[in-house]
């Protein structure tokens, strides 16, 4: 087992869920966005470092499959216990998400990773995780980030950060991915430390559509 793996499978075997700083008990923050268009029903979803958070329930409860990664077996291990009879909506993938995916790993309909990317400082492993997502998410598919913001911690979990604008974002996607909505967001940490993230929903081209600009506006949620 690597460090990465080992750090967090010592973070997730240590404290409990509701006392992390990432911790949401309600994850509306990242689907209200697809609420308002996505069709959620029998479509496929890899959720990258997907920890516990509930929206793995969230999403079951609307119809998808789920593709859930994580370099942390302790963390798919409290899943499989968590989900029950649910766990035939649900593949689990054990790996550091910026090497290559397995080829077994089908086309998804939405890509949604929230405090992930950010923890990935070097370059070829924010480039491997880019390379994943453009490897997977189907044309006409979408993409959503929540990433800690220009504004946001430079550290989490003991770790180093990438903050993350907007503008960082796009350019890291390409010109394939057309920016949907983005906003602010703080999260409130259980120990009561703010948290600025950035929210980001893109939608990936398909061949003959030309890249221009859908939507680009703040929907008010200032840090
Ligand atoms: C801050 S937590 C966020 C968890 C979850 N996405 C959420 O919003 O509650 C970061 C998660 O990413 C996982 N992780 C960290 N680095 C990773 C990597 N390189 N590949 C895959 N998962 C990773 C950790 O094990 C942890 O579950």
């Amino acid at each position: 087992m690597n460090s990465k793996a080992k750090h967090w499978d010592k973070i997730f075997s240590s404290t409990e869920d509701r006392l992390l700083g990432w911790y949401e008990k309600d994850p509306s923050q990242l689907l209200k966005l697809l609420d308002l268009s996505f069709d959620w029903k029998d479509s496929l979803v890899f959720l990258p470092g997907i920890g516990t958070s509930n929206i793995i329930e969230e999403l079951l409860s609307r119809g998808t499959r789920l593709i859930l990664n994580d370099i942390s077996q302790k963390v798919l291990d409290k899943i499989e216990e968590r989900i029950g009879e649910k766990r035939t909506k649900v593949s689990l993938c054990c790996q550091d998400i910026a090497l290559p995916l397995p080829d077994t790993i089908p086309k998804v309909d939405l890509w949604i990773d929230r405090a992930v990317l950010h923890f990935l400082t070097e370059e070829k492993d924010i480039v491997g995780y880019f390379r994943n997502l453009r490897s997977i998410v189907k044309k006409g598919g979408f993409t959503l980030f929540a990433q800690f913001s220009l504004k946001g911690a430079s550290e989490c979990a003991g770790l180093d950060i990438t903050r993350y604008s907007v503008e960082g974002l796009t350019e890291r996607l390409g010109i394939h991915f057309q920016l949907v909505t983005q906003f602010h967001y703080t999260h409130i940490t259980p120990n009561g430390d703010p948290r600025p993230y950035v929210y980001v929903l893109y939608k990936r081209l398909s061949r003959k559509t030309q890249p221009t600009l859908i939507a680009f506006g703040s929907t008010g949620y200032a840090d």
